[in-house]
């Protein structure tokens, strides 16, 4: 990287593990980098969206943050987010001229499968239930009922998680998970299924096996294996602490909620599937035979999409990439933000983590797409002169004033130690492991609280 004095201007939208990992990268290498971040603090889905039991997980992560934001040339707007109505467009942060810029939003975009009837009362999407019990301002203070018998659909990690919400913290009567396919494709880690394994009707299963045998068995699967080496999973099974039964109906497509008078989902009508062989995998292909699955609620956890308004060029649940190979590296390419209307690349604008591949892999691999971008720019930046020292406090300055007048209670780098120090010393004071605020509010006002005693305590006499 060209390790001009002055150095480059890079604006990171988004402070989840992609961003950090672009600030991070910038940053060591002396440049100035800016986060906006919609959230008041930083981590995205790993504040957010990590269950939150995992306590050293998410401590380490912060800790890392900490550190970056602690640099001299990394400066912060949390509370601030970029899209069409929102306190900043995309063309005004272009308009600043920073000599780039990478949107690392994450997947906030709700993905719909097109089910008849999915805006019934008690149809919910995992990412607004995770946001709910992980505290997200907005979603924590939002009613979720969801009844006593709650499918989800899907067989992925967030299904597990929100199965393990359900079991030992709703303690619910019955989760259902609703799975398109079949065992064998059951896409979570087995590891993760400690919380949720005491609770799995093991009967039931058995039962379930011999119901798809030889739907199974049509495309080569051993049901017996497969079954034995589903359950074989189930280790180390944390002890249950509620008498809710986990069980699983495979081979069902959800095709139409049925509702009571007051549009409150009543059952899932499910399609049946078989299983048809594609290259090394499998799809599901409809029966046309249906059944129906008797719930409370239903929790669509299939993944989520890009959020459109933020105003990137956008198609079918993604931003928009150059299609074409460019620049040093083919790869490049999928980095950079492209507009199909002019054919051509936005000039110095790119997308990194699961705002570029949404729903795809863990904190790391998300970590690593930032990375990864972060070389992308760092490419396209070899071939532009650096901000004069200048230029970059007249960046800074612009978009301060900008927020001024749009976002007064953007939060800053300073406040962020302010806030953990409230949260921890209110956990402390609770006797529990972890607190958070779980409204705006309630932050902005810890942090006045805060810069109130660091004033204090400054113009106290000696
Ligand atoms: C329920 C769940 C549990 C998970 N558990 C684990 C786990 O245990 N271990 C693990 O390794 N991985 C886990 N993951 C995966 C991991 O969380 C993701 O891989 C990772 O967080 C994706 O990082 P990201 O930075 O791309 O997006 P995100 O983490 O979603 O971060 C996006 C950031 O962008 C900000 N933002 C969004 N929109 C705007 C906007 N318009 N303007 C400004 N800012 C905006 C958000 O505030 C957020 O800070 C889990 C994922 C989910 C959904
Ligand atoms: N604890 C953890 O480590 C943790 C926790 C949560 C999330 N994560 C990570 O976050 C990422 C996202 O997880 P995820 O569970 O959301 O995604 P996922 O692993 O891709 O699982 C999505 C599930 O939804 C199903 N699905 C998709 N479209 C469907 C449709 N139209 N109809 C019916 N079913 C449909 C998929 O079935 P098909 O297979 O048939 O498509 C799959 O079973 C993963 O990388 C995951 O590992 C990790």
């Amino acid at each position: 990287m060209n390790q001009a004095q002055d150095g480059y201007c890079i604006v990171v939208v988004g402070a989840g593990p992609a961003g950090m990992a672009v600030a991070n990268l910038f940053s060591k290498n002396g440049h100035r980098v800016i986060i906006i971040n919609r959230d008041c603090k930083v981590g995205g889905l790993a504040e957010y969206g990590i269950f939150p039991s995992k306590h050293r997980l998410r401590t380490g992560l912060q800790k890392t943050y900490r550190e970056i934001l602690s640099r001299p040339n990394v400066f912060y707007f949390g509370n601030v987010s970029v899209g069409r109505d929102k306190e900043l467009t995309v063309d005004e942060l272009r308009g600043l001229g920073a000599d780039a810029i990478v949107f690392a939003t994450g997947a906030q975009g709700t993905k719909t499968i097109g089910v008849e009837g999915d805006d019934a009362v008690g149809v919910f999407h995992a990412k607004d239930v995770v946001y709910h019990y992980n505290q997200l301002p907005g979603f924590s203070e939002r009613p979720f009922d969801f009844g006593q018998r709650v499918a989800v659909i899907g067989i992925g990690d967030v299904m597990i998680d929100i199965a393990h919400w359900l079991i030992r913290h709703k303690k619910v009567q019955e989760v259902i998970a609703v799975v398109r396919r079949g065992p064998a494709e059951r896409k979570y880690n087995p590891k993760e299924t400690h919380a949720v394994c005491s609770n799995i009707d093991k009967d039931a299963l058995a039962r379930e096996f011999t119901r798809i045998r030889e739907r199974l068995e049509a495309v080569g699967q051993d049901p017996d294996q497969v079954h034995a080496d589903m359950v074989g999973e189930f280790k180390k099974c944390d002890p249950a602490i509620s008498g809710t039964m986990m069980r699983f109906r495979f081979l069902s497509s959800p095709r139409r909620m049925l509702v009571d008078a007051q549009n409150r989902v009543r059952a899932l009508e499910v399609e049946n599937t078989r299983l048809e062989c594609k290259g090394d995998d499998t799809a599901a292909k409809g029966t046309e035979t249906f059944d129906e699955i008797r719930c409370d609620s239903v929790i669509f956890a299939v993944g989520d999409r890009v959020d459109d308004t933020v105003g990137l060029p956008y198609k079918n649940g993604m931003f928009i990439t150059n299609p074409t190979p460019s620049g040093n590296d083919p790869d490049d390419a999928l980095f950079q933000v492209y507009d199909e209307g002019s054919g051509k690349p936005l000039d110095g604008v790119f997308v990194a983590g699961w705002a570029r591949k949404a729903s795809e892999g863990l904190v790391g691999i998300a970590k690593r797409d930032g990375e990864w971008c972060t070389e992308v720019v760092q490419r396209y930046l070899a071939i532009r002169q650096p901000q004069t020292n200048t230029r970059l406090g007249e960046i800074y300055r612009e978009l301060k004033t900008l927020l001024e007048s749009r976002q007064p209670d953007a939060v800053t780098r300073e406040d962020l130690p302010l806030l953990a120090e409230a949260e921890r010393e209110d956990a402390a004071k609770a006797g529990v492991e972890e607190f958070k605020y779980s409204t705006n509010d309630e932050m902005l006002a810890a942090i006045r609280r805060r810069r109130m005693l660091v004033s204090g305590a400054e113009c106290a006499p000696a």
